[in-house]
């Protein structure tokens, strides 16, 4: 038995699993494991603190990314770019990497997924590039991630392919609005009943993934469950906090683009969450740029596996009771999906 639903075949993917993006991180291994294991890998908008002192930036990193994943994997992928005001490079990378796919026959075929987050949907269809990737002949769909239903009506006038509705028990960026993944997909449902959405934020089971489908979505997003894989390219130490953690240690503070979900510790718990946008753009009008790279040091110090630094993690990691290898995650997670979702049906007399 397979899930086949309009994301698996819009994409391309066996399963109705997606990887969710994970930036400032690296998640370029993650991206291969996950696509090999029949999901959808992406690769996240990366660049560290460490990268920008040696002089790397986002773009180059980007298309290094992407060439070691078609060198690995022959299977569809996808990547992201975070759009806020505050990413620098995000002009920079909807127009280059559009051409950068244009350019290499494999990436034309295989990087069919571009998601944009955290800023304006508009940023990449508005990318002549972006435009010209489609006109020639790429199978590219363009996603919103969309944390609120205000938002999700913007992407859907700005003409995107599909939305990733997140809600907020989801590890990282959050919106201020803090509605759960459950009411949010389904304000949505009840207003685009049949646009193409991926749900995300509290996903980590094949009951979440049976719900998801069953609610009209047609697929799942996952981090925190990927970050506790064998592949991940997250420390030992920060994987290590997912399996005991439980679903309340988590909380919402305020980060450099907006609310952040993050693993309660001193760090987290000292931090503050601004009330609304206004306040927080006053905040980052009052930000020195020390503090900046401050914060940019605490994300990079937990990656590599010191736990006074900021751990951003989701609500799911009280699902999440093991780390293991992606595919043994993603063939658990649709196997139990469809048991759900054959006793569900079992209730239609
Ligand atoms: C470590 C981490 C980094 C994240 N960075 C990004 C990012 O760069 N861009 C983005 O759109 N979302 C980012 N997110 C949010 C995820 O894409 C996704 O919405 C979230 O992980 C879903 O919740 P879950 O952790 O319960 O699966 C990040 C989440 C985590 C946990």
């Amino acid at each position: 038995m397979v899930l086949e639903t309009n994301i698996t075949k819009m994409l391309g993917i066996k399963h109705p699993i997606i990887a969710a993006p994970m930036g400032p991180f690296y998640t370029t291994e993650l991206t291969i494991a996950v696509s090999e294991a029949g999901g959808l890998g992406v690769l996240s908008h990366s660049a560290l603190l460490s990268d920008y002192r040696k002089g790397r930036n986002p773009v180059q990193i980007m298309k290094e990314n992407m060439l070691q994943v078609v060198e690995h994997t022959d299977k569809p992928f996808g990547f992201n770019i975070r759009t806020s005001r505050r990413e620098i490079a995000a002009p920079q990378l909807a127009s280059e990497i559009p051409r950068f796919i244009m350019e290499n026959q494999r990436l034309k075929e295989q990087c069919i997924y571009a998601i944009t987050s955290a800023g304006s949907s508009k940023t990449l269809p508005a990318s002549k590039d972006y435009q010209k990737l489609k006109e020639s002949g790429s199978k590219i769909k363009h996603f919103h991630v969309a944390p609120a239903l205000w938002l999700a009506e913007k992407c859907v006038a700005s003409g995107v392919d599909g939305m990733v509705i997140t809600g907020g028990e989801g590890g990282g960026h959050q919106s201020y609005e803090k509605v759960s993944t459950l009411v949010l997909l389904q304000q949505v449902m009840q207003k685009f009943p049949d646009f193409p959405v991926v749900a995300c934020g509290g996903f980590a089971t094949g009951e979440g993934l049976a719900a998801a489908l069953a609610m009209g979505a047609g697929a799942v997003a996952m981090g925190s469950r990927l970050i506790a894989s064998n592949e991940s390219e997250f420390s030992n130490e920060y994987k290590g906090v997912v399996p005991p953690a439980k679903a309340q240690d988590t909380l919402l503070v305020t980060g450099s683009l907006g609310p952040i979900r993050l693993w309660k510790n001193e760090y987290s718990l000292h931090h503050g969450l601004v009330a609304d946008k206004e306040a927080k753009i006053a905040q980052e009008q009052a930000m020195s740029q020390g503090e900046l790279v401050e914060e940019m040091k605490a994300y990079e110090a937990a990656y590599k596996g010191d736990l006074t630094g900021a751990v951003l993690l989701g609500q799911s990691i009280g699902l999440i009771h093991s780390v293991e290898n992606v595919k043994k995650i993603i063939d658990e997670i649709v196997e139990d999906a469809e048991k759900r979702l054959k006793n569900a049906y079992g209730f239609l007399k």
